[in-house]
């Protein structure tokens, strides 16, 4: 067994829930191996049967990942070149270039400092005067918490704009008495090793309660296929594989335990790190936090992580540039004209504290300890 106290703590251990559920994972890979079909077959249909149900919808569709969930999202709607697409570049890469990879454009406007998701009063700016036709609306529930719903869903009904739920980083958790991803028009989950709900590669879903929608879906992700080797419409290869998919089936029943244990240390790093000038991340009244991510916010953010490296501490930043300001990016995005200084600031001084359920208590009290006298350095 490793000294806790010199050994490292990783921010993310993808391999301990593994070891978790190791012997149920392995006969779940054995089964699919020995029936020896390995594209779109039982696993997949179980495995999407069982996510509908558990977010509370009609339908869910396996894909190869979470930016094919985006993109296929996308394309489901039928936008054209000149449509425009609002979202956020305080998020992974992955939301915005899958608008582009859509054939559409992004329009990203600022998020609201306290929760670092779309704020409201820009989306409702630029939908007075926008640059183009707004074809679709996609927030990002970030960290494990739902973006304002409350304030965003009746803007996008009101202009008759679809509301796509980026819910890569928000598997479970509610808004109201509702699973994310149940609320807009359509809701994309990634299932990459890291995620609340992880498979032991890469994989991806998209759930919608919509029929029509989902039927488009279901060809979309299979070169437009309704009838096999007919292609109605102009379709691409992103299938979800048997082997992820029974791996998630075995996952899926302890999701919510999961998020339990990410939630308890959530509220352990609170009680540990109150009073230490550290910004705590805030949570939304009337919704649940599934806790992806613990994210403290300093001025000194640079400072505070090495001194956390130098005591075995592993940190993460998410993300530390917003899209608009990578380079593939950077002069040729569509961005509110009021500008996106909160997404500028939450960049440089955000950090992502271990988090994951198998972390266990020592170690919780290690990084807390090690937050407490680095944040004073
Ligand atoms: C908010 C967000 N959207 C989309 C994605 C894309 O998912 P994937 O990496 O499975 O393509 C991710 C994950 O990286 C994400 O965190």
């Amino acid at each position: 067994m490793s000294d806790i106290s010199t050994s490292t703590v990783p921010q993310n251990d993808p391999g301990a829930a593994y070891r978790a559920q190791k012997s149920a994972i392995d006969a779940a890979i054995a089964r699919v191996l020995a029936r020896g079909w390995y594209i779109l077959g039982e696993e997949v249909a179980e495995f999407e049967r069982d996510f509908a149900r558990y977010i509370g919808v009609n339908h869910a569709i396996g894909v190869a990942n979470g930016t094919d969930a985006l993109v296929l999202a996308l394309k489901a709607l039928d936008l054209g070149h000149e449509d425009y697409v609002v979202t956020v570049a305080h998020t992974a890469v992955a939301t915005v270039a899958a608008v582009e990879l859509a054939g559409a454009r992004p329009l990203l406007v600022d998020i609201e400092p306290m929760s670092y998701a779309l704020d409201a009063a820009a989306l409702a700016r630029v939908l007075k005067s926008p640059p183009g036709r707004i074809g679709a609306i996609i927030p990002v529930h970030l960290y494990g918490q739902a973006a304002d719903l409350a304030a965003i869903l009746p803007l996008a009904r009101e202009h008759g704009i679809p509301l796509i739920e980026d819910c890569a980083q928000a598997h479970g958790a509610r808004f109201g008495e509702r699973r994310l991803g149940s609320l807009g028009d359509i809701g994309c989950f990634s299932l990459y090793p890291t995620k609340n709900l992880g498979a032991l590669g890469d994989g991806g879903i998209v759930v919608t309660a919509d029929n029509a929608l989902a039927e488009r879906l279901r060809a979309l992700r299979e070169y437009g296929w309704r009838e096999r080797y007919v292609s109605d419409i102009a379709g691409m290869n992103s299938r979800l594989d048997e082997v992820q998919a029974a791996v998630l089936r075995v996952k899926l029943p302890e999701l919510d335990g999961g998020n339990r244990r990410r939630a308890a240390i959530a509220d352990a790093y609170d009680r540990g790190l109150a009073g230490s000038g550290l910004g705590l991340p805030w949570r939304r009244p009337g919704a649940s936090h599934v806790f992806h991510q613990y994210v403290v916010r300093s001025p000194a953010r640079d400072r505070l992580r090495d001194a956390l490296r130098a005591r075995g501490i592993g940190t993460n930043i998410h993300y530390p540039v917003p899209v608009h300001l990578q380079p593939a990016y950077r002069g040729r995005i569509a961005l509110d004209p009021a500008g996106l200084p909160e997404s500028e600031a939450a960049a440089r001084e955000i950090l992502s504290l271990p988090l994951y359920p198998q972390l266990d208590d020592r170690a919780v009290a290690r990084v807390i300890a090690a937050v407490r006298e680095s944040a004073v350095e």
